[in-house]
């Protein structure tokens, strides 16, 4: 569905949506149409008790009455309290009303609310994954959105960075979606490089020279697989002219979750095509930057392995010696992504030696049990940095709660054979001791967040913001950070 910024003007034969504020208070072009229905469409409100509870329709059928072949009118809320993210929430529920309808073009009269933001929230509404389906596709006929405003020019310059956001989450949405025998480490790298039509620099390490630069925890997890691993690294390089770089984002890339050895039970086996949910933000993020060109110069780092048992895999008890150096006993090869992610953290620590470091990964399951599916756990070790998302998470309306780092977490993970395990013999506090291993990767001068996603990255049910599957979550979170916070203005 492609969304275009149109003059507001009533004579179009397109399906017309209008907005109505609580208490029937009508916008501009409400009051319009009330007026050319001869009062007809605020009776007709009244009569169905529609009180304009954002997101609230009501279709009107105006026969000859206007041009419009349909009417709908959308609740917008208490006018006052039309946040942006407010008005993305409404340009979802305006694409919902009618996405399926047998329309193909549709238009939103946005009179008050800031008309791109309207239009992200409709854009990133109708996304859905149907690749693959080839009897039933659920049927969205809408082709052309049209948000009618009295400045089409300037509400499509504003679009364009809500443009770049929804495609990044869309791209993240997809690789989440796909299944583990489409994303393999190979092909994730693929899809990474077919994103340099962007702009974006990437580099691609196999297992050879993975073996050759010391990434064993890495290497360890993927070794019962037959699709070998990649480090993907794809930078944006917003400001040439200035060698350092701004931030890294670090994703956990596991392509398949088994659990290895340590297997997990058949039931829900199946959602573990998600573990990559962390790598496939990381990359819609750098996706969403390079479409803006934001002045910025940002990396990400993703650690793309299979975690899969066989004669090859891994055991419980294995010793591997990470590429810092810390070795690590093996006590669950189902607690994988924190020895992929630790060499890739102290990989981009090295090699970028950046102000700021955040990771992303679906990393636990005691995360669900904290937090449940809506809210991201934020751990930090800067509250500077801990402060800069929260403000960027209530923006966004992608929510994250910080959990605690502290040292007497650090006794759990200390090995009797090695230097530190991946797995504790308690299952308490089980999101806070994955990141307390995280952080034996972070050097003390690294302004490091790490976010468990494992809820929120692919959701259960149709979310007003998009469809049941890969949410994408992440991706608008961390480009208003940046943009927020790093990029240059000027
Ligand atoms: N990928 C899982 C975490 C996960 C769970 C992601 C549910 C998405 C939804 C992770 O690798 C894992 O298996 N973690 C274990 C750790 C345990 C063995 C210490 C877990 O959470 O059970
Ligand atoms: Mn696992
Ligand atoms: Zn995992």
């Amino acid at each position: 569905m492609d969304i275009l910024f149109k003059k507001n003007d009533l004579s179009g034969d397109t399906a017309l949506i209008i907005g109505v504020y609580e208490n029937l208070l009508l916008t501009k072009t409400a009051k319009k149409i009330d007026s050319l229905l001869n009062g007809a469409l605020l009776k007709a409100l009244k009569a169905n008790s529609f009180s304009g509870k954002a997101g609230q329709t009501y279709e009107l059928i105006t026969v000859n009455a206007l041009p419009a072949k349909r009417l709908v009118c959308m609740g917008l809320g208490k006018k006052e309290k039309t946040s942006e993210l407010a008005a993305c929430r409404i340009g979802a529920h305006a694409a919902a009303a009618l996405l399926t309808s047998g329309e193909t073009a549709v238009a939103f009269a946005t009179d008050d609310l800031p008309p791109a933001a309207v239009g992200f929230g409709a854009k990133i509404a109708s996304y859905r994954f149907t690749k693959h389906k080839t009897i039933f596709k659920a049927p969205v006929t809408v082709k052309e959105f049209y948000i009618l405003t009295e400045k089409p020019q300037a509400a499509q310059n504003q679009y364009e960075p809500y443009f770049a956001v929804a495609k990044g989450i869309h791209t993240a949405r997809d690789l989440v979606n796909e299944p583990a025998n489409v994303i393999t480490p190979i092909t994730f790298a693929k899809r990474a490089e077919e994103l340099q039509k962007y702009g974006l620099k990437t580099e691609v390490y196999d297992q050879v020279q993975l073996k050759a630069k010391g990434f064993n925890m890495m290497l360890g997890v993927a070794q019962g697989s037959i699709n070998p691993p990649r480090l993907v690294i794809v930078q944006w390089r917003g400001k040439p002219e200035d060698k350092n770089t701004h931030v890294v984002l670090v994703g956990k890339g596991v392509t398949f979750d088994s659990g290895g050895l340590s297997l997990k039970p058949a039931k829900g086996m199946e959602d573990m095509k998600e573990d990559l949910a962390g790598a496939a933000t990381a990359l819609g993020t750098l996706q969403a930057l390079a479409m803006q060109r934001a002045k910025v110069n940002a990396a990400a780092v993703m650690a793309m392995v299979e975690n899969m048992p066989s004669g090859m895999a891994q055991r419980p008890g294995d010793i591997v010696k990470s590429l810092s150096g810390i070795t690590v006993e093996v006590i669950n090869t189902d607690a994988e992504g924190r020895l992929v992610l630790g060499d890739a953290l102290w990989y981009a620590q090295e090699r970028f030696k950046a102000p700021v470091l955040i990771d992303l990964a679906s990393l636990t399951g005691a995360i669900i049990i904290a937090l449940g599916t809506d809210y991201a756990g934020l751990f930090s070790n800067n509250d500077q940095l801990a402060a800069q998302l929260e403000k960027a998470s209530v923006d966004s309306g992608e929510k994250i709660w910080r959990l605690p780092l502290d040292e007497i977490f650090e006794d759990p993970i200390i090995s009797d054979v090695a230097d530190i395990k991946n797995a504790c013999a308690s299952r308490a506090a089980g999101s806070i001791t994955a990141a307390t291993f995280l952080q034996r990767f972070i050097l003390p001068e690294t302004k490091w967040a790490h976010l468990d996603i494992a809820g929120v990255a692919l959701r259960e049910k149709n979310m007003l913001l998009g469809p049941k599957g890969g949410s994408g979550f992440g991706v608008w979170l961390l480009d208003r950070y940046i943009r927020d916070n790093l990029e240059q203005k000027n």
